[in-house]
């Protein structure tokens, strides 16, 4: 069962910031989830909103701005003094980093509320530079997008997030589009759901498992991975497991 942190250890530090991503790995975690977005001068970067609005000290949308204007904006801001400035990663220097430590990155492509115009292809050819494509697994809301990484490169599995009220027979329709894995909010899994996954051979990481009785429940369903907040809490539970 995998510990993968949520935006990084983003309980404890600002999310998608490499701080967060260093201190998930130093909390033993075995995967980052991180989310990617397109500036205006095409290149990938790390942000979970469209906007800048909500985690730095910026406004506007992402998509307007270059990757120069995006770097002089604090993404820790909204934790006022408890950190130094943390600038907004781009994809390529996160990929740099991650090629040195022993993880693997679940990347999100947000591509639900813009459809950023070749992001497949883009962050697919800085995941080749940096040799990690037997690192990573994709994933979005946008099952589209995940046909299109397919289609570029069918080695990096996919798994198709679904929100709101979750699908009944997520293992059918993983297995007849191609999608390796199904990502689950907690709150819309339960064991018949488990059940049909476990039919069609379709593991499941879950979102975002922040309480230990919700950790409890997807240890017994046999998660494939956690995405959790709080990576150390989930490590240090799977250690009590063993
Ligand atoms: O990948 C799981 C989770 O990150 C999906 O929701 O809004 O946190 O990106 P969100
Ligand atoms: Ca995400």
């Amino acid at each position: 069962m995998n510990v993968i942190a949520h935006r990084g250890y983003s309980g404890c530090y600002p999310e998608n910031t490499m701080l967060a991503f260093r201190k998930a790995v130093e909390a033993g975690c075995d995967g980052i989830e991180l989310d990617v977005q397109l500036t205006k001068d095409g290149k990938v970067v790390i942000i979970h909103d469209e906007t800048v609005d909500r985690t730095t000290d910026g406004t506007g949308n992402v998509r307007d701005k270059t990757l120069a204007d995006l770097r002089t904006l604090n993404a820790a801001h909204t934790w006022g003094t408890t950190f130094p400035k943390e600038p907004i990663p781009s994809f390529e220097e996160y990929c740099e980093w991650a090629a040195t430590v022993p993880i693997t990155t679940n990347i999100e492509l947000k591509t639900g509320v813009v459809y950023y115009e070749d992001i497949e292809k883009k962050t697919i050819d800085i995941i080749t530079k940096y040799n990690l494509i037997d690192r990573v697994l994709f994933s979005s809301f946008n099952h589209c997008t995940l046909i299109s990484a397919k289609k570029i490169a069918p080695s990096i599995p996919v798994g198709a997030l679904v929100g709101e009220k979750g699908l009944v027979n997520a293992g059918y329709y993983c297995k007849k589009y191609g999608f390796d894995f199904y990502h689950p909010s907690y709150k819309t899994l339960n064991e018949a759901a488990v059940a049909e996954l476990e039919k069609f051979g379709i593991g499941f990481n879950v979102w975002t498992i922040n309480d230990m009785a919700e950790l409890e429940k997807m240890y017994a369903w046999k998660a494939s991975g956690l995405i959790t907040n709080y990576p150390a809490v989930c490590r240090a539970y799977l250690k009590g497991k063993v």
